[in-house]
């Protein structure tokens, strides 16, 4: 029996601080672990990336990094007037390894919608992206991520994926809210993996 989605209102969302102990976190990728307790900190500090953390009861079960950066769409198949549109691209996403399959996942992409939803009056972001590993291409297809190349990083085969944000961002123009945004998000996400 499959273990039953973990409540959205019991899972909180943080900024990485120095006074989070992250050494209980484990996840099926190592390096994403070892990321997360040796380099994400003095990365948010030294304003690269940030970093968020998805607490349930006290317990970190999942994290995603995020940075700000520019993506090149001479690839993609409408080009716009610009060789490079704004995008922002997932640096890192991890749940951690005892919670796989229970909706931590769902609710940080869920999040990282959120957020581009919330800054969207200051800044925008056309894309988001991201390189992901064989094993998690399926996973980010789900949310409406395409493959633009495939890449060999040190020897593993990878893809860089992308998908657009503004459809999403025009149809929730009218959220007004932190808890609207992230209800509007979690509905949409639902309806659209629903088709
Ligand atoms: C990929 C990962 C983040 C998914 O997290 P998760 O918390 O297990 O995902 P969820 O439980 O929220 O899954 C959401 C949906 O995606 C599906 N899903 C989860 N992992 C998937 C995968 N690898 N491929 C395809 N679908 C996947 C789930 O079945 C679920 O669908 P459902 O709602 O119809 O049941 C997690 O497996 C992980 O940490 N993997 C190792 C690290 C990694 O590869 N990160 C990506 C770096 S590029």
């Amino acid at each position: 029996m499959p273990e039953p989605k973990l409540p959205y209102d019991k899972l909180k969302l943080v900024r990485l601080t120095q006074e989070h102990d992250l050494s209980g976190f484990e996840c099926e990728v190592p390096e994403l672990a070892d990321y997360l307790k040796e380099d994400a900190l003095s990365d948010l500090r030294e304003h690269y990336t940030t970093t968020h953390l998805v607490i349930y009861y006290n317990y970190i079960v999942g994290y995603f990094t995020l940075y700000a950066s520019d993506f090149i769409i001479l690839k993609l198949p409408n080009k716009s007037k610009y060789d490079t549109i704004p995008a922002i691209q997932i640096a890192r996403l991890a749940t951690h390894i005892n919670y796989k399959n229970r909706g931590i996942g769902h609710y940080m992409m869920c999040q990282i919608l959120r957020i581009i939803v919330e800054c969207s009056n200051s800044i925008v972001y056309q894309v988001i992206t991201v390189t992901a590993k064989k094993s998690a291409q399926s996973f980010y297809t789900r949310y409406g991520f395409d493959i633009l190349e495939e890449i060999d990083e040190d020897g593993e085969k990878m893809a860089r994926m992308y998908s657009p944000t503004l459809p999403i961002l025009m149809s929730l123009e009218s959220s007004q809210t932190v808890d609207d945004i992230l209800r509007d998000v979690l509905n949409h996400m639902e309806n659209s993996l629903k088709l």
